[in-house]
């Protein structure tokens, strides 16, 4: 029996509508436009609305996948959602996202690998579709950092935002998967090097005099900044050679929104042209596991990516963790 490929049937996304620009910031905290500018081409972000969580934003995106597609939530069997800061502690995102969307004949599962969270969920939606058991998995890549920043903190709360993708994945009969070649991977010897300590079982929420900053993110930027741009070089590298293609048989580039400089360092080892990398950080900021998908979403409506087209998604981030997926749109 042949093997079902994949296919990406829609894609989606929900950018909340407030915008936090970077001279409103720089009046609540010690910074300033130009260092944010300079140091990571963020120049806004977005804050999802006060009563709105991941689930929130992520059915709105589902929508419009599920729309694009024409498949009816009813059809839908499985959702892998991807986020950092979950709805609550349990249940998932996933089954909050499952009811509101009205997904009756579909499993839920959330995926947390922070901001490669997306590439872990495409990985996972592939072996399901191709082993045969799922036709129509529905990714989702779902934050709201803003509530775990620590706003009075310069070096952090000035690179995240909010926001929200999605991509439908159905099973095809035809010949010829979407997905073409990819790797992940982490390394939990490094997992101090971005993270939030409190909130867990190792220091549950209101447990004494805890230093509220214990609940935020914290991070070695400069030490995230360096493992970043190599993981990029290599996974760029490694994923184009797995599937025998050369880096300039790839039409579009859509890395992770980390930092403008990752993005640009990152080209310049590769000679990957600019023109060709899909790169919305000026307007989001990093958007943690909504971003591949934001930007993948971009990409296909702005029409920067066509049918047969190559794309390679990258992502690194919290863990460490890191994956890339090489993919003909
Ligand atoms: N405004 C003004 N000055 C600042 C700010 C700010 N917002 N932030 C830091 N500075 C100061 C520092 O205090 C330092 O001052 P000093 O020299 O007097 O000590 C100076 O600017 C330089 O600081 P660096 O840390 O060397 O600045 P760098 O150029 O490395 O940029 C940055 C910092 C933007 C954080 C960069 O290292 C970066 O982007 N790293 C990647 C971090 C990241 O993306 N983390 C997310 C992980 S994803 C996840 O899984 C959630």
């Amino acid at each position: 029996m042949t093997r079902p490929a994949v296919r990406i049937a829609g894609t989606g996304s929900s950018p909340p509508e407030r915008v936090l620009t970077n001279a409103e910031l720089s009046r609540t905290v010690d910074t300033s436009e130009e260092w944010i500018v300079q140091r990571t081409g963020i120049v806004e972000r977005r804050i999802a609305a006060p009563g709105d969580c991941p689930s929130d934003l992520g059915v709105r995106a589902a929508r419009r996948a599920l729309e694009e597609a024409r498949v009816d939530p009813a059809e839908v069997d499985l959702i892998l959602c991807a986020n950092t800061l979950a709805d609550q502690i349990f249940p998932g995102t996933s089954c909050f996202i499952q009811r509101t969307l009205g997904c009756t004949n579909s499993g839920a599962l959330d995926v947390n690998a922070a901001c490669t969270g997306f590439l872990y969920a495409l990985h996972c939606a592939w072996g399901m579709i191709e082993s045969g058991r799922h036709r129509n998995v529905l990714c989702i890549g779902t934050e709201t950092l803003s509530r775990m920043t620590n706003w009075k903190d310069r070096t952090t709360c000035v690179l995240f935002g909010d926001g929200a993708g999605a991509v439908l994945l159905q099973a095809s009969d035809k010949p010829g998967s979407a997905f073409l070649a990819g790797s992940l991977g982490a390394d939990g010897n490094q997992a101090e090097l971005v993270q939030s300590p409190g909130g867990g079982a190792r220091i549950p929420p209101g447990k004494g005099d805890v230093d509220p900053a214990t609940y935020t993110i914290q991070m070695d930027g400069r030490a995230v900044y360096k493992f970043a741009v190599n993981k990029f070089v290599e996974l760029c590298e490694r994923t184009a050679a797995q599937a025998g293609v050369g880096l300039g048989d790839v039409a579009l580039l859509v890395p992770h929104q980390m930092n403008l400089r990752i993005i640009e360092a990152a080209a310049e080892r590769l000679r990957f042209p600019k023109e060709r990398i899909l790169v919305n950080i000026q307007k989001y900021g990093n958007t943690s596991a909504a971003s591949v998908p934001t930007a993948f979403d971009e990409a296909v409506r702005e029409g920067r990516l066509r049918r047969g087209d190559l794309a390679l998604l990258v992502a690194f981030g919290g863990g460490l963790t890191w994956g890339s997926l090489l993919l003909r749109y």
